[in-house]
């Protein structure tokens, strides 16, 4: 692979593809709400979760027609998170990738039950399809990723990461141990979700399960102390959301608790472990440097 963003091209269009495929039809009833949930969808996101799940899937040779259906889903319930994330009662963002967020394009209620919409869809399309893969591995993915995702994952994460803003913990050893378990949470489980799919489609034993649960786990982090790092560097054109949000509203974030620059070095620790567990893959590390070191230097 010569560059994570070329890869991400080239794989565009078939997830694109496969989201068309499986979301509902914008002038099936309710219109309005299916509406919403393909303008989120179809606004413009990177797509990393789902071509994460193509990547590892190549690297451990599952088959393709399930990575497309898997990533497809994991990008759904990615996005119903975007939706929830951003309403009034959460972030109370008006900007998302590169469009007015869904709240404020159509209106709250549409924004809460797309995203409910998206998740349902997700987690169903996941336990249906696709027929190569069998009924029990189907049930262990959607076990796996309903975890991910739950109150002692993403949603665990979303409720700490509101309740410390502008309200850290008084020991900077405390606030630092909270923020990257949040980051884990909030972020990292569902990323994490996307290796391990790949892996239950491959027919991974325990012990790849696991070394792709330390991977992805690492991959998180990283990914969100970037994304924490973007907010103070970047605008609002390059990110598609409002820049500078975290520092205005005293998000707990690496900037913010460290500083800049010790954001920096922790996010290349982060890469430098993510690059020691994708050495050590069995089967070979495939695309997963590339992408690390995508996650190191993104500006959006
Ligand atoms: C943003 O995710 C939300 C986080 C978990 C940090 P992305 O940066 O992947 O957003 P899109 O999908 O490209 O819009
Ligand atoms: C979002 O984290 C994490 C989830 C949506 C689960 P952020 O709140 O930092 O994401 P952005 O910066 O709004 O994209
Ligand atoms: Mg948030
Ligand atoms: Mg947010
Ligand atoms: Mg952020």
């Amino acid at each position: 692979m010569s560059s994570f963003p070329a890869y991400l091209d080239t794989v565009r269009p078939e997830i694109d593809h496969a989201l068309d495929r499986l979301l509902p039809a914008a002038t099936d009833r309710p219109a309005r709400l299916h509406e919403a949930a393909r303008y989120s969808i179809f606004a413009g996101g990177k797509r990393v979760r789902p071509a994460l799940v193509l990547l590892t899937g190549e690297a451990l040779g599952a088959p393709r027609d399930a990575l497309l259906i898997g990533g497809a889903t994991l990008e759904m319930i990615h996005t119903y998170s975007l939706v929830h994330d951003d309403l009034p009662a959460m972030d109370d963002d008006d900007l998302r990738r590169g469009r007015p967020t869904a709240h404020k394009r159509f209106d709250e209620a549409t924004a809460i039950l797309a995203g409910d919409a998206l998740l349902t869809l997700g987690l169903t399309t996941l336990a249906a399809a696709p027929e190569t893969i069998s009924p029990g591995r189907r049930q262990e993915a959607v076990a796996m990723v309903g975890r991910a995702i739950g109150s002692a994952g993403m949603i665990g994460g979303q409720v700490d990461d509101m309740a410390a803003e502008n309200d850290w913990p008084e020991d900077p050893r405390i606030a630092a141990e909270l923020l990257e378990s949040i980051h884990r949470r909030k972020t990292g489980d569902l990323l994490t979700a996307c290796l391990r799919l790949a892996g239950i489609y491959a027919d991974a034993d325990e012990r790849l399960d696991a070394h792709l649960t330390r991977l992805g786990d690492a991959i998180g982090l990283l990914f969100q102390i970037g994304d924490d790092v973007i907010d103070v560097e970047g605008t609002d054109e390059q990110l598609g959301k409002t820049a500078g949000k975290d520092a205005a509203v005293k998000k707990l974030t690496y900037p913010g608790l460290f500083g800049l620059e010790a954001a920096k070095e922790r996010l290349a620790q982060v890469r430098d472990r993510a690059h020691e567990l994708a050495e050590t893959l069995p089967g070979g590390s495939g695309g997963f440097p590339a992408l690390i070191d995508y996650l190191a230097t993104r500006d959006r």
